[in-house]
């Protein structure tokens, strides 16, 4: 099978291209825009392994019409898993106009044409942050009702309601998959879990936001991978799966946790401003794809932050490399 895979070169996508390469003999087309978050320096050994062979790469914007079509036709795609969005919620709150274009034109711009081009299985990757927020009780079912509080959310929100209505509208075979927080190799350090290693590394404070008291659940990255290729093995069209890590924990303690794994002291830890309209929870309910697909998460939270933090640890030169001018002036600029 040829599978087109969008932003392959950001943090899940290129998690994803190892975990296809290593465990399928599809072929994979990776076309990603490079923005700030989107790094071709991921995927150089298999640039140099696999390239022209059982890998292409394609510079470009989902939302451009004739490219995408062009993709479609010349590499003859059979299945597609859209990863390509601006997945920054605190970005989205200063800016949201790239997440509108991006997550939710650029979405609709590859079911158009997917749908044309008859595509077997299209998954939309979305995320536990389209239903808003828990308060300490309870979990989030495939049925809860959509209440997004960040213009991120709502814009994985509106490409999940386009997918669905292609579904009920064209019997279109799309599938939405619905994750936690994910953590592992390669994540762009504006997200938690690398900030917090980033800064510590260089002494540096680590910021909470509020105190520290909200939750997320945390799943370590290859576990997504495979539960989206389940989900191209075996997943029904019209289908919305969760995925989660079954490790629910608050800010502070994922904070000391990554502090102990590098043996830094807690007093780096520096109170700020707290995110407007943070939620304060996210937990899933995954029995669904349990059921269905078979999906359980493998890594524990205490070994999968060991693997990332090593991981870090000994790729110096990629964590330097991503330091890039962008990440540094937006983070000033929201800490001060
Ligand atoms: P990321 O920001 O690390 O990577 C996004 C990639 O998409 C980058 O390579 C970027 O260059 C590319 N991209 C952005 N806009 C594009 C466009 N218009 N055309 C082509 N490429 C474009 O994001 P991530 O953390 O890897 O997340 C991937 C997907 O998974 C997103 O859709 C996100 O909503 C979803 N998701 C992420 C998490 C998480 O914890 N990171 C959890 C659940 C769901
Ligand atoms: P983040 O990694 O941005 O993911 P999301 O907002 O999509 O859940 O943030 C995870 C949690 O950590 C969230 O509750 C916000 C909080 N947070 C901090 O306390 N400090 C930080 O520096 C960052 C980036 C996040």
């Amino acid at each position: 099978m040829n599978i087109l895979i969008t932003g392959g070169c950001g943090f899940i996508g290129t998690n994803f291209i190892y975990y296809m390469l290593h465990e399928t003999d599809h072929d994979l087309i990776n076309l990603d825009k490079l923005t700030y978050a989107g790094n071709l320096q991921n995927l150089t050994s298999v640039e140099e392994r696999y390239g022209g062979k059982r890998y292409f790469f394609e510079k470009g914007d989902i939302c451009d019409n004739s490219l995408v079509e062009k993709i479609l036709h010349e590499y003859d795609i059979d299945m597609i898993v859209n990863f390509a969005a601006e997945s920054h919620a605190d970005k989205s709150i200063n800016s949201p106009d790239q997440f509108i274009e991006s997550n939710i034109h650029g979405a609709y711009n590859l079911l158009e044409l997917s749908r044309k081009h008859k595509i077997k299985k299209f998954i939309q990757v979305s995320t536990d942050e389209v239903y808003g927020s828990l308060d300490s009780e309870g979990l989030f079912t495939e049925d809860c009702p959509l209440a997004p509080n960040t213009p991120y959310g709502a814009s994985k929100a509106s490409a999940d309601l386009l997918c669905r209505s292609f579904f009920k509208s064209y019997d279109f075979p799309v599938i939405i998959t619905r994750c936690s927080n994910n953590y592992g190799p390669f994540q762009f350090p504006e997200k938690l879990v690398p900030l917090t290693f980033l800064r510590a590394r260089e002494d540096r404070s680590v910021p909470v936001y509020g105190d520290g008291s909200n939750i997320r659940d945390w799943i370590y990255v290859s576990d997504h991978c495979r539960g989206i290729n389940l989900c191209l093995q075996k997943g029904r069209p019209g289908a919305i799966y969760h995925f989660g890590g079954n490790a629910e924990y608050q800010n502070l303690d994922v904070i000391k946790k990554i502090l102990d794994v590098m043996g830094k002291s807690h007093k780096l830890i520096k109170f700020v401003k707290d995110r407007p309209g943070h939620d304060h929870r996210y937990a899933m309910d995954y029995s669904l794809a349990a059921d269905e697909l078979g999906f359980e998460p493998g890594v524990r939270f205490t070994e999968g932050l060991e693997l990332t933090i090593n991981w870090y640890l000994k790729n110096e030169q990629w964590v330097d490399g991503v330091k890039s001018k962008e990440y540094s002036d937006f983070m000033e600029s929201w800490y001060r």
